[in-house]
């Protein structure tokens, strides 16, 4: 080796050396402040970019850990265009302990990458507090589903319940508040309260959307093959349905909702198609979307800019997917 290239060697090496000695202070719960005192000058931190990119993940394996554990309870075959996790052969209810592991690594990565940083148990506690969000609307979820049908069940402040708890709290609020507390705002700034505000209903229409996909949806766009009517879920569908059938048809979904045949899932089906709820539902989503863009528009810009709010919206606007 000549003399150039083993200088450096050793000078590129140095950065290395600097990380063994930041990690071994905050082995021993140095403060940024310690840190800066000894290795003055040094840019440890992720830039911003990085740490949006990296709990960008860590929603994507909450999320990824939610859906493993779903798929089994719901018993559905399909995710991703793929078996499910649990489906996979091999797999079966090994899959519970994995979406644990799941879990378990999203606070191994956010202690990796922000155990200095001053709002690192905002971050834990956040991502706490939306996954026993999820879990309670998933009870309900399930609970309102029982073995045996009970159409009294399938009221609309259940399906509200159910889906802002299950899927819009850690879909919608979630990565918004992230993005806010790596940019240093303090929990108790109002931009907090104003996104749920917004992001809150948003998520709900994002689950009727699926409601509406577990049944109407193209299996080949979206991945996954509807449960819903089988599984005698408290779907938007089945709700609004009840709403507008006649007594006849309504014992005809009493009949025939919650069975696993592929016979009386065609039957409920059938019910949904004479009464039109394809055209219910677009009804309803055109109004919604309206609703929550001018939601959108009366935010106060000085708290929060409104652009977040709209590619939200956008980005899930006639979702087929
Ligand atoms: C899933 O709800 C919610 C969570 C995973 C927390 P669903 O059971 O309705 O969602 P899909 O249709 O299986 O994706
Ligand atoms: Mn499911
Ligand atoms: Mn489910």
């Amino acid at each position: 080796m000549d003399s150039e290239s083993s200088y450096n060697a050793f000078t590129s090496y140095y950065p290395r050396l600097e990380l063994d000695i930041k990690n071994d202070l905050l082995n021993f719960e140095a403060t940024p402040e310690m840190i800066e005192r000894i290795l003055p000058g040094t840019d440890f931190n992720d830039s911003l970019q990085e740490q949006a990119i990296i709990l960008g993940w860590c929603v994507e394996l909450l999320q990824a850990f939610f859906l493993v554990a779903d798929d089994i309870m719901d018993d559905s075959p399909m995710r991703r265009g793929k078996p499910s996790w649990f489906k996979t052969p091999g797999i079966g209810m090994i899959a519970i302990n994995d979406s644990f592991i799941i879990e378990a690594v999203i606070y191994r990565l956010i202690k990796k990458h922000f155990r200095s940083a001053s709002y690192y148990i905002d971050l834990v506690e956040l991502f706490q507090e939306v996954t026993f969000q999820t879990e309670l609307g998933q009870m309900v979820d399930l609970t309102t589903a029982p073995e045996h049908v009970d159409l009294s069940k399938f009221s609309i402040e259940n399906h509200t319940f159910i889906v802002k708890y299950k899927t819009a709290f850690y879909s919608f609020y979630l990565p918004v508040a992230l993005s806010f507390l790596i940019c240093n705002m303090d929990s108790i700034n109002p931009a907090f309260a104003i996104a749920k505000e917004i992001l809150v209903p948003m998520g709900v229409y994002f689950q009727v959307q699926d409601d509406y996909l577990d049944l109407y949806g193209d299996v080949n766009i979206t991945g996954k093959v509807g449960t819903d009517i089988e599984d005698n879920k408290c779907s938007w569908l089945v709700i609004k349905a009840l709403e507008i059938c006649t007594p006849e048809q309504r014992s005809v979904i009493e009949t025939h909702y919650g069975r696993k045949s592929s016979s009386d899932i065609a039957i409920v089906k059938q019910v949904y198609d004479q009464i039109d709820l394809k055209s219910v539902y677009l009804s309803y989503s055109a109004e919604t979307e309206l609703k929550l863009s001018n939601q959108i528009k009366n935010i106060d810009p000085s708290i929060v800019n409104p652009q977040v709010f709209e590619i939200f919206l956008k980005k899930i606007s006639n979702r087929q997917k």
